[in-house]
């Protein structure tokens, strides 16, 4: 009799699995050290739409500064977006911190996946991978990985996202009812490493057996994934106002919720706000223009131009005199800093 798809590959990840800051080896008992789940949480929020690679030194900051949930929920907003800086997509961040205070509040996180799902900020996925990998329930984990090995497996040729139905049936036919956490993280590893998006390494697959797009040839044609968009150019303007002969510079927090929202920044023309900037800095001076920095958001590609000025008054509105030694603790994001790294080099 052929093992099943889960035993053969709970048998591979025994051998394989990788070694991550965030994960027990495979088979480990589950910890009742509430940090756990906090591990769990923070990791699967970092890691999506962001490489292992990528995370693995915020992971690190973060649990080492805020090692349990109750001293996320304490810690100002302003440190939190900081120390998110260069990660990415920022509404995870403001997120992040709502999620850990209503966690803190209720005494700790809940460990049923409709519970966890109606914490703030958790989705289907979230939700389903701390279940499993925190607490070891039978859950149906379904991101970008799990969503390619499972489309191979069963040949789903619909294209995404129409797919997605019968993609997660598919994955929870498979989905035993023991070492949920394991199995979530071995059909991960999995995507990751062997069924890979272009040239899946077939003949070190512990699934090639059963794998129906293999069979059928071409198993790399799965997902159909739907024509990519043309993502829309912007431009927009950032200024960099200094005082005490480039001694400080003028940082501005962006508003709440919107682009890069909670962050320190330069302050703008607004482009974010609008299609493209008016490239009106915020008062009369002998402005100068050092280029441009580019920038690709998933949803559209940014041209900044960066402009200077010194002066001796302070600018209107809120925000702060920074150092510009120390620009590299304020936590801009990535767009901010490539400008703060223009200013540094032409100013
Ligand atoms: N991507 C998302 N969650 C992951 C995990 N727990 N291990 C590896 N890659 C992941």
């Amino acid at each position: 009799m052929t093992a099943s798809i889960s035993t053969s590959l709970l048998a591979w990840y025994d051998r394989n699995a990788r070694d991550l800051p965030w994960r027990l080896p495979p088979g480990a008992a589950l910890p009742v050290d509430p940090s756990w789940p906090y591990r769990v949480w923070l990791s699967e929020v970092m890691l999506q739409q962001t490489t292992v690679a990528a995370v693995k030194p915020y992971f690190a900051k973060f649990v080492d500064v805020w090692p349990t949930v109750e001293a996320l929920a304490a810690a100002p907003d302003d440190d939190v977006m900081a120390a998110w800086a260069g990660l990415g997509y920022y509404s995870r961040a403001r997120n992040l911190l709502k999620c850990a205070r209503a966690v803190a509040e209720r005494g700790g996180f809940p460990s049923t996946e409709a519970e966890l799902r109606a914490l703030p900020g958790l989705g289907d996925y979230t939700a389903a991978a701390v279940a499993a990998i925190a607490f070891g329930r039978r859950a149906v984990v379904v991101d970008a990985n799990v969503e390619r090995v499972a489309a191979r497996l069963f040949a789903i040729d619909a294209p995404l996202p129409k797919a997605r139905k019968a993609i997660r049936a598919a994955a929870d036919s498979i989905t035993p009812g023991t070492r949920a956490g394991d199995f979530a993280q071995a059909m991960m590893d999995l995507g990751s490493h062997i069924c890979t998006s272009r040239t899946p390494r077939c003949l070190l697959c512990p699934l090639a057996d059963p794998c129906k797009a293999r069979a059928l040839g071409e198993p790399e044609r799965l997902p159909v994934k739907p024509p990519k968009k043309a993502v829309p150019e912007r431009r927009g303007t950032a200024f960099w106002i200094t005082r005490g002969g480039a001694a400080e510079v003028w940082l501005v927090t962006r508003p709440g919720t919107g682009m890069l929202g909670g962050m320190r920044a330069l302050p703008d023309d607004g482009w974010s706000a609008q299609a493209d900037g008016s490239g009106a800095p915020p008062f009369a001076g002998a402005w100068r223009s050092l280029g441009a920095v580019r920038h690709g958001f998933t949803h559209a590609s940014l041209t900044l131009e960066v402009r200077a000025l010194e002066t001796a008054s302070t600018p209107p509105g809120d925000g702060q005199w920074w150092p510009v030694a120390q620009i590299g603790a304020a936590g801009l994001a990535t767009l901010f800093a490539k400008a703060a790294g223009l200013a540094l080099a032409e100013g």
